[in-house]
């Protein structure tokens, strides 16, 4: 399965912040935002990714990324004019996908906890898969609504009036077909190829799956100043107290074997004195196996 992180975007709600620089480049707490969303994939498994950007921007998440070989991944790059939508991701990415099933991550999106999204991954047969977790105010978000046998039964974008509590996060599995499905998608009355329209073309096919995700996960959004605020001091509390650290993508890459001792080793001696390069030296000193 191939990854699209989706990245672009104005960035308005966080004006002006976000004048110089996108969303996705900011700081959650001791890294960039990018880094929690690309380790969420990693973690799945997934290690050929595509970065959809502003044209703007382009340069500087190459600059920060790189080809991802130094990983043990492969990061390419792409590009969105304008955001029409969260689904136009599909045809951005069209020519990457090149007709594989594909999991899409949200730039903003931090998931954190026992997520399950590797087992998803490596048993995804195909149609759509989204997840669900309760929030208290739904109405900011994608929501689903289940009957009484779990089956999902309704999809809505930012209701007035939600029909449960349940959000949808910004990580979803599809098939091969999704670009087809997208592609015929109607912009909405905002003028974007909804994320939520797709996902009801597959409610409506019966090809829908829903997995709610447990109390013992974290999904924080950062594209407010105050949801930012609190994903910052959530991680920071959990690094704090465990001495370990989030989303550290050399250490991410290193656990999961794309990254030998020696390629992680050459890293951390390429990297500035900070805490950042502290850390990774712990590992590195860790006895192997
Ligand atoms: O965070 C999960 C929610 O994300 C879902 O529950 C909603 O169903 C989904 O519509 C979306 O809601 P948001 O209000 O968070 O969407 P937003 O327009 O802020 O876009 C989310 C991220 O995707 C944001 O970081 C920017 C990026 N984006 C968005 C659009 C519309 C793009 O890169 N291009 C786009 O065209």
């Amino acid at each position: 399965m191939k990854g699209i992180i989706l990245a672009g975007g104005a960035g308005s709600r966080l004006d002006p912040i976000t004048r110089v620089a996108s969303k996705q480049l900011q700081p959650v707490y001791d890294k960039p935002m990018i880094y929690y969303p690309i380790a969420t994939l990693l973690q799945a498994g997934i290690r050929d990714i595509l970065v959809i950007t502003t044209p703007a921007d382009r340069p500087r998440f190459e600059a920060l990324l790189d080809d991802g070989s130094q990983f043990g991944v492969s990061f390419r790059y792409a590009t969105q004019p304008e955001p029409k939508g969260i689904a136009q991701a599909f045809l951005v990415g069209a020519d990457f996908l090149g007709g594989d099933p594909v999991a899409l991550v949200l730039g903003d999106n931090i998931f954190y906890g026992e997520l399950g999204f590797d087992e998803a991954v490596a048993s995804f047969d195909g149609g759509a898969l989204i997840f669900a977790y309760p929030v208290s105010d739904p109405r900011r978000y994608g929501v689903v609504q289940f009957d009484g046998s779990g089956t999902a039964i309704s999809l809505e974008e930012k209701p007035l009036r939600p029909r449960s509590r349940y959000a949808v996060p910004g990580m979803y599995l599809y098939g091969g077909d999704v670009v087809a499905i997208a592609g015929g998608l109607q912009p909405s009355d905002r003028g974007e190829l909804e994320i939520t329209d797709l996902n009801r073309v597959y409610l409506e096919q019966g090809r829908l799956r829903v997995r709610t995700l447990g109390r013992g996960v974290a999904w924080l959004d950062s594209g407010t100043h105050d949801s930012l605020l609190d994903a910052a001091n959530f991680i920071a509390t959990i690094e704090h107290r465990q001495g370990t650290k989030i989303a550290c993508l050399e250490e991410v890459a290193y656990r999961a074997g794309y990254l030998d001792r020696a390629g992680l080793g050459a890293l951390v001696a390429d990297m500035p004195a900070s805490g950042y390069r502290a850390y990774l030296e712990e590992i590195l000193a860790e006895e192997p196996g």
